[in-house]
């Protein structure tokens, strides 16, 4: 083992189309931000170790917390059980949606095998990373980590990974809820309503899939912004439905539209959480009207990451 000083990343994303429809297998769409975490691994006697002061976070492989399980369980996967402190910060919020957990983990695998001299392929460092979201939760498709490891745009489908989509990047505004979600809880609400009903929940998870498609072929062929927004509007309903919206976040998705976004949706989990809006040229207008209702936002460039 080198004993040395070395740095990893992980995006943080947005899905586009097909959230919780990937949990079934369905294909979903994601972008990588540029925002993320990064982590330097420095040697230190002792347990794994990380801290990231900007989300005040400062656990030990050991500790009763999903972050020092998430440590644990990427120095299990690599076999490493301690000598190094993480240091590093994230400029992403936290639980909102946008994958803070699986670009710490991505970040963490990197910096750890970096530190230890191991070259691992995006494939190698998103199962390691694996390994490390189950801790935030319980039944992960792996987009998320697929999405953090490899940057751009993908179209990820549970068990065959992440196929990139060569297209360039798109402007979206980010709405912040400022209500911390919970994927598992989001998940779990998912498999109850597929329990009671679930021929109709079914067919929504299929055309959120179907969606995903659809939206993958808008990006890389025609650009078509309008379509794109009706898709993303029409998402959004079915997620809905499906029951991960909440009064907030169904709030934020008509302000924007009333802003002039050409489609809005919630992403992520949902419970909470960030909606996207596609407001090409009005993306200020649509911040401005989150503002006004005492919500953040940003603007940023999605799939442009690597
Ligand atoms: C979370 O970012 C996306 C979900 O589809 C869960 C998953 O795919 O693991 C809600």
């Amino acid at each position: 083992m080198t004993a040395t000083t070395a740095t990893g990343r992980g995006h943080g994303k947005v899905i586009l189309v097909g959230e919780h429809a990937a949990v079934y297998g369905q294909p979903a769409l994601a972008g990588a931000l540029d925002r993320g975490v990064r982590l330097t691994a420095h040697p230190q006697p002792g347990p794994l170790a990380l801290r990231a002061t900007g989300w005040d976070l400062d656990v030990r492989a050991g500790d009763d917390h999903p972050c020092a399980r998430a440590l644990a369980a990427v120095g299990g996967a690599l076999g490493l059980d301690g000598g190094w402190r993480l240091d590093g910060d994230g400029d992403l919020p936290a639980r909102a949606g946008l994958g803070s957990s699986a670009a710490l983990a991505v970040a963490i695998t990197r910096a750890l095998a970096a530190a230890t001299g191991r070259a691992l392929s995006a494939d190698e460092v998103a199962a390691a990373a694996d390994a490390a979201e189950r801790c935030f939760h319980g039944n992960p498709s792996g987009i998320d980590v697929a999405v953090a490891a490899r940057g751009g745009f993908g179209l990820f489908r549970r068990g065959h990974g992440l196929a990139p989509i060569a297209a360039a990047p798109v402007t979206l505004a980010i709405g912040l809820s400022g209500v911390p979600r919970s994927t598992a809880a989001m998940v779990a609400r998912v498999a109850a309503a597929r329990a009671e009903r679930p021929a109709e929940v079914d067919v929504d998870l299929a055309a959120l899939g179907a969606a995903a498609e659809e939206a993958a072929a808008v990006l890389t062929g025609s650009r078509d912004l309008d379509r794109l927004g009706a898709i993303f509007a029409d998402a959004h309903l079915r997620l809905g439905r499906l029951g991960v919206s909440t009064p907030d976040l169904d709030a934020m998705v008509a302000a924007a539209r009333a802003a002039g976004a050409t489609g809005a949706k919630l992403t992520g989990g949902g419970g909470g959480g960030a909606v996207i809006a596609l407001a090409p040229g009005r993306e200020d207008a649509v911040l401005a009207a989150w503002r006004a209702m005492g919500k953040d936002g940003f603007v940023t460039a999605v799939g442009g990451a690597s």
